[in-house]
């Protein structure tokens, strides 16, 4: 058996039509174990589905903030030993111009859809005894950006549950760990920024660049650690919050 052997596992990941979640799904495939991938865009998921190492993997795509898409999914799902929850969105507001919606969106995807997906896995008994679950923060709830109030309170709530539902899991063997990536280059902090102004997003991505001796992150580097996590090779940790990226200056 190989250092981070997944054969036999079966693993959901949510988010793996683009960046950490796809290459996450990737990785945890050449590890042996069988995946369901979710996302909402169903041509990228089923590039990431065709790219996956083994065969018998399924894929869902849907708006995981959608009621009827979560059950949908949760309706497919066999027993999991591993539950990887990469979905999730970014949005520069300055607290000056943060409106209702903007915290629903937000706080919907981000902390909504994880703390949901997982309660009603639970509730349905898909989790089995020794599984390991990975969910995502980020670095900026202790290294703030300019409008990222929303975006870093959504992930502090995230390590916040992280450690509760831990706590509740413990008993049964189930480790809860979540990870703080600092930048990473994935769309979702390329496109957004492109979108609203290029050559500004040039100028500021690149002072944000420079905020990292070892460089950005590559999607690799992020799944590289979501595979360890749920391999037994991790299985003394659990309510831990994984900070990668190195030193910020
Ligand atoms: N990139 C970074 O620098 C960084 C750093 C720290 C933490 N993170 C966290 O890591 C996670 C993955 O980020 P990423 O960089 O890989 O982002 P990404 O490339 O933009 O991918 C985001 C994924 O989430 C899915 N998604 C978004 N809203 C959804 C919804 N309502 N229902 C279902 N799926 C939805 C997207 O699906 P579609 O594309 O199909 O719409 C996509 O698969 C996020 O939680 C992010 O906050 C990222």
């Amino acid at each position: 058996m190989s250092f981070c052997d997944l054969k036999g596992k079966t693993v959901l990941v949510t988010g793996a039509s683009s960046g950490i979640g796809m290459q996450a799904a990737i990785s945890i495939s050449k590890q042996g174990a069988t995946l369901i991938i979710s996302g909402r865009n169903k041509e990228k998921l089923a590039e990431t589905l065709s790219l996956l190492a083994g065969d018998s993997h399924i894929m869902h795509s849907g708006d995981l903030t959608n009621d009827e898409d979560r059950e949908e999914l949760l309706q497919m799902l066999p027993e999991l030993n591993g539950l990887v929850q990469c979905a999730g969105i970014v949005g520069p507001t300055p607290a000056k111009f943060i409106r209702q919606d903007d915290i629903k969106k937000m706080f919907g995807i981000n902390y909504g859809v994880p703390v949901l997906l997982t309660a009603s896995i639970l509730q349905k008994k898909k989790l089995m005894k020794d599984a390991s679950v990975v969910l995502m923060s980020s670095v900026v709830t202790r290294s703030p950006y300019f409008g990222g109030a929303l975006y870093a309170g959504s992930k502090a709530a995230i390590e916040a549950y992280t450690k509760s539902l831990a706590l509740e899991l413990v008993d049964r063997g189930i480790r809860v760990n979540c990870l703080s990536p600092g930048l990473v280059n994935t769309p979702l902090i390329t496109d957004p920024a492109k979108e609203a102004n290029p050559e500004m997003v040039d100028d500021s991505l690149k002072r944000y660049i420079a905020k990292y001796p070892m460089g950005i992150g590559q999607p690799e580097d992020v799944a590289n650690t979501i595979v360890f996590l749920l391999s037994d090779e991790s299985k003394w940790i659990s309510g831990a919050n994984i900070d990668m990226g190195g030193v910020i200056r």
